[in-house]
């Protein structure tokens, strides 16, 4: 079948648990997806992405899946999936679906099988090694850390092996080089496909193909030394092949999200008529404050941010899609990284404009068009993220508690997963009962409610540049360039096709400053398109001011 436009799409992420609750019980669910369906589409949004809905025991929130075929109870039935997905079509809106296929839980009953001995049908479905005998006891198969702190490897008694999980330890990692786990995951896609959802956000997929030999990684290097073995692995484009044959057979569309990759290894994924995904999801702006991973913060750099948004517009220019993103489920929440919580509504509309009109698919995580901010809890026990708690636990030990809990407030993933204040009602109108997770004390002023009625609130600003972009062929398909790209105070790019220009212009600076025209545009002839202040005048810029300005095509006479 032939695949829909993509490239026009923007959309929406829901994590469910943390959405809205709509029967009562306090957890995020389906039927208050479908109460707020309306809603999402107001927005603008062309699709909606789940994070994982499937029954799952929640070590990693969704991620660890215990039954791919099946609703998580929490959530609803398979029946309210359905309605959600007819409603969701009948709006207008494509719905995609995570797929996690580089490991299950360990509750997956493939697993729980799995382990019980080397004989049975499932006990090649994982990687199982033997322990390296020493004079004294076991030795891991190798020194592989898993990205979630901590050895990448967890013993199997009744087997007497090591499994290996790249991340926490309920979480095993598949054996995709066995045809029959290929075969499983063509058939989850194919019952999903057949019942009429469009796509997929494939979880670190670049991770499914391990090299054979597992061999160890540097040893002094955290979290990350077996990557070399195990992203972009060997057999990755074929096994990608195989799963995209039967995308194709739907039309559907492949998202896939790959951390630390460059432009040039997403180039053999995501480029030409061949593809094996349609858009990679890379972390490159998600390092504008930090060194590989949040946790190893550093002031905001502007320029460090421009850098990524320009390697890889440029990079992917004429070749392929970009994902354009700040916000997801698993970093902290944009304004209070790259903004600014005194320019609260100028620094939340200024980010909407720096990324949502470069080349590419928007995608906007639930909250974020209503600039929601991080949440501080006091001590680590009030944390429910497994990687926060395993960096807190194993690293920086010597420093200060009030050091330690620093790193969390800044890195933590929990501050993107607070309830979604809906309004200025008890729980945030999230939900009638006390919500499962910490709702940030700033929902009497942050709120949806409060911002509906405002024409100059974030989430209109967010609507306004949705629909603009959407309406645009110069910001859908136009040619980017950057200007300025030295000063650390300002973000200005265009977007040019046939003549018309558009260029946007973002103050990341909470004083005046001022900006120099590109060559070509004249103040006479520009039109104002959006703008986060009333009366924007070219050249100058209030404290986290974003303008998008038009020029009219040079006369040909
Ligand atoms: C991806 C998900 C993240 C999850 C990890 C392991 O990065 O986005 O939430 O923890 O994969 O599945
Ligand atoms: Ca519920």
């Amino acid at each position: 079948m032939e695949q829909y436009d993509f490239r026009r799409m923007s959309i929406y992420q829901i994590w469910i648990r943390s959405f809205c609750d709509g029967n009562g019980d306090g957890i995020g669910d389906l039927y208050g997806v479908y109460d707020k369906l309306d809603y999402v589409r107001s927005l603008g949004v062309d699709a909606i992405w789940f994070s994982p809905i499937y029954p799952s025991p929640n070590a990693d929130f969704g991620y660890d899946v215990a039954d791919y075929k099946a609703i998580h109870p929490d959530y609803g039935t398979m029946e309210q999936f359905r309605k959600v997905l007819e409603r969701a079509h009948a709006l207008g809106m494509k719905v995609l679906l995570d797929l996690v296929i580089n490991h299950t839980s360990d509750q997956h009953p493939w697993f729980l099988e799995s382990r019980k001995g080397r004989d049975n049908p499932y006990s090649d479905y994982y990687i199982w090694r033997d322990p390296i005998l020493k004079r004294r006891g076991h030795r891991l198969p190798n020194n592989w850390s898993s990205q979630f702190a901590g050895p990448a490897w967890e013993y199997g008694a009744e087997r007497g092996q090591y499994y290996l999980h790249l991340f926490s330890k309920n979480q095993p990692d598949l054996n995709m080089d066995n045809p029959r786990v290929r075969e499983e995951i063509r058939s989850i896609m194919r019952f999903w496909l057949d019942m009429g959802v469009d796509g997929f956000r494939e979880d670190v997929i670049t991770y499914i193909s391990k090299h054979e030999k597992l061999p160890n990684g540097l040893p002094w290097l955290p979290v990350i030394n077996g990557m070399p073995y195990y992203k972009d692995g060997p057999n990755i484009m074929r096994y990608l092949g195989e799963f995209r044959t039967v995308a194709r057979e739907y039309g559907a569309v492949q998202i896939g999200e790959a951390p630390m990759t460059g432009v040039k290894s997403a180039l053999r994924y995501v480029s030409g008529e061949n593809r094996v995904l349609d858009m990679i999801i890379q972390f490159d702006p998600m390092m504008a404050d930090c060194f590989l991973t949040e946790y190893l913060h550093h002031a905001f750099s502007l320029r460090k941010l421009k850098r990524a948004f320009s390697r890889w517009q440029y990079g992917l220019a004429g070749k392929a899609w970009n994902a354009l993103y700040l916000e997801n489920h698993d970093h902290p929440r944009v304004i209070s990284r790259y903004g600014s919580q005194h320019f609260w509504r100028e620094s939340g509309t200024a980010l909407c404009a720096a990324y949502l009109f470069q080349q590419g698919c928007p995608f906007v995580y639930q909250g974020q068009e209503i600039g929601m901010t991080n949440i501080k809890l006091n001590s680590i026990e009030q944390y429910l993220d497994v990687a926060s708690k395993n960096l807190y636990h194993m690293f920086h030990k010597n420093e200060p508690q009030e050091k330690r809990m620093q790193r969390i407030h800044v890195s933590s993933r929990d501050s993107a997963r607070t309830p979604v204040q809906w309004s200025d009602a008890p729980n945030a109108g999230f939900s009638t009962t006390e919500p499962w997770f910490y709702v940030n004390q700033n929902y009497t002023e942050v709120n949806a409610a409060a911002q509906e009625n405002d024409p100059d609130s974030i989430l209109n600003f967010y609507r306004r540049a949705l629909s603009l972009r959407k309406s645009s062929e110069t910001l859908l398909f136009g040619d980017y360039r950057e200007y300025c790209s030295r000063s650390a105070k300002l973000y200005m790019y265009e977007r040019s096709l046939e003549g018309e220009r558009v260029l946007i212009v973002c103050s990341f600076w909470p004083f005046h400053s001022r900006y120099e025209l590109p060559a070509g545009y004249t103040s006479d002839r520009m039109e104002l398109l959006l703008g986060n202040y009333p009366e924007s005048a070219v050249g100058t810029l209030r404290p986290y001011e974003a303008q998008v300005w038009r020029i009219e095509k040079e006369r040909q006479d």
